[in-house]
């Protein structure tokens, strides 16, 4: 498929989605939006893709938010719709994706687009990257999921300040909140990002799948986080990457999983 405001490459089993409105700091209008959720989509059925990097394009901006131009003409139903949709199509899709998604923040990561890194499941920075949620500047509060996912990240007390001053954080403090989990040169930002995925896709993807659904189920209402971990173990057992897995031990060797 043809994208306007994203860019892919493969390397290997490793996908970079880049997103590439660069002249907006990449803010994330509907258009991009829609072009994440079918990039997503097909990233996540791709037998090719074992994992995805999202990153932004430019040296300044990993996103600098959702597209504040496309606000000024909604109300409130307007305002839950776009959120509804966003959080299905876009923010939820990445976060229970069946495939390691890494965020290598790349310089801005405001409003949509820190809900965007925080949907992905792992979170990396340049030292140049600078985060926030400054929706209520705006009259508004975070609506992909900010208010949940940024309390879970780093605890209700900073998320709470965070939201409530619209404050950026440096890299730095990101790394102390544990928003994010490595801080280095936005020239070595690409090869980190690349260096964390490579060993994750030694893994078996089975399981990778397993455990990202196992984790989400501790932050989902309604759901015994600790059944679905019983349920996802034992699944495993009947996998045939577990059976290479066991062996490969055994037998002193490397795996070599074929997600089956
Ligand atoms: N939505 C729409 N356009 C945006 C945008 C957003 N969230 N963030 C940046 N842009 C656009 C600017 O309007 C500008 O476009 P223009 O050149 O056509 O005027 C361009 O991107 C460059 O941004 P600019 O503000 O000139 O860069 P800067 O270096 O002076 O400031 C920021 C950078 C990130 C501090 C500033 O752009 C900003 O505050 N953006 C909004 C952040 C925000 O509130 N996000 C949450 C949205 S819910």
């Amino acid at each position: 498929m043809e994208f306007q405001n994203l860019l892919i490459t493969n390397k290997g089993r490793i996908q970079y989605i880049t997103i590439n409105r660069e002249s907006k700091l990449n803010a994330l209008n509907k258009d991009t939006l829609a072009e994440l959720h079918a990039a997503f989509s097909e990233a996540f059925q791709n037998p090719e893709v074992g994992g995805i990097i999202i990153t932004g394009a430019g040296p300044k901006a990993f996103v600098a938010g959702a597209d504040i131009s496309e606000f000024a003409a909604l109300d409130a139903n307007g305002g839950t719709q776009l959120s509804r949709r966003g959080h299905t199509e876009v923010f939820d899709l990445i976060a229970n994706g069946s495939k390691p998604v890494i965020a290598a923040v790349n310089g801005f990561a405001l409003g949509g687009g820190l809900e965007l890194a925080m949907a992905c499941h792992i979170r990396i920075a340049s030292d140049n990257a600078k985060m926030g949620l400054p929706e209520v500047t705006l009259g508004l509060i975070p609506g992909y999921g900010g208010t949940q996912r940024l309390a879970q990240l780093v605890g209700k007390g900073k998320a709470l300040e965070m939201i409530m001053t619209a404050d950026m954080i440096t890299a730095a403090d990101a790394l102390q909140y544990g928003l994010v989990t490595h801080v280095v040169s936005p020239e070595e930002l690409l090869a980190k990002a690349e260096e964390i995925l490579s060993k994750i896709l030694t893994r078996a993807p089975l399981a990778l799948a397993a455990a990202i659904r196992s984790i989400n189920a501790a932050y989902t209402d309604g759901i015994n986080g600790y059944e679905t971990e019983v349920a996802e173990f034992g699944k495993c057992f009947g996998t045939k990457d577990f059976k290479e897995g066991v062996a490969a031990f055994m037998e002193k060797r490397k795996a070599e999983f074929k997600g089956e």
